[in-house]
């Protein structure tokens, strides 16, 4: 498949099937995550799988999010921030940036795979630290809920009932990309 279309098939997957996925399967996922690109390639990450309901099911103690408890396994996107700090001083928030780029090739990757994947950012992380027992020189950046899904599957995220198939929009090119000044749209050529 042409790259350009990949990356616009890809979507979030926020129902899955009860199903594990297979551990060389999450290899590869893992595999992509750790040649993402990374200021100075400090490579400041860690990846914690997770399959073990019993603590993804505490991940969000107050449900908001039930794709959270429904995906058979959970990355959990650690950031090391102490390694890129020895290299670019004590502000330098590149590791940010870094899980970032390493939690998208781990989406592509599930998407290449033909498993679902979302990206969760609201979650406890105070209950992940605890059940994880994640020591304080980790950051806990985000969680990617993993899993096999049908198409045909939907899920009401605030309010909004969202297919597994349907895509969500996105702004055009027009109005978020400029040729030399902010005054000039992006016109496609
Ligand atoms: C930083 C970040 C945080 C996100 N947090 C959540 C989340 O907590 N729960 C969720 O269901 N989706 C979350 N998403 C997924 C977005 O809702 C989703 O990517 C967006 O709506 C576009 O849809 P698509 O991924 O299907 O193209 C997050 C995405 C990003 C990049």
């Amino acid at each position: 498949m042409d790259i350009l279309e990949f990356i616009k098939s890809r979507r979030s997957i926020r129902k899955f099937l009860n199903k594990p996925i297979e551990k060389d399967h999450i290899t590869k996922i893992l595999e992509a995550a750790r040649w993402a690109p990374s200021a100075g390639n400090c490579q400041p990450w860690q990846f914690l799988v997770v399959t073990n309901k019993k603590k993804t099911n505490k991940f969000d103690p107050f449900f908001h999010q039930p794709w959270v408890l429904n995906a058979p396994a959970v990355i959990v996107v650690l950031a090391a921030p102490d390694d890129t700090r020895k290299r670019y001083g004590h502000d330098s928030t590149y590791f940010v940036q870094d899980c970032a780029a390493a939690t998208q090739n781990i989406l592509l990757m599930a998407h290449g795979l033909g498993l679902g994947a979302v990206w969760v950012g609201a979650f406890s992380k105070e209950a992940v630290r605890d059940l994880l027992d994640i020591p304080s020189k980790y950051e806990i950046c985000n969680l990617v809920c993993l899993g096999h899904y049908k198409a045909d599957d939907e899920v009401i995220l605030d309010g909004e009932r969202i297919s597994n198939k349907d895509k969500r929009g996105r702004k055009s090119l027009g109005k978020i990309a400029f040729e030399e000044s902010l005054e000039n749209p992006w016109t496609a050529g």
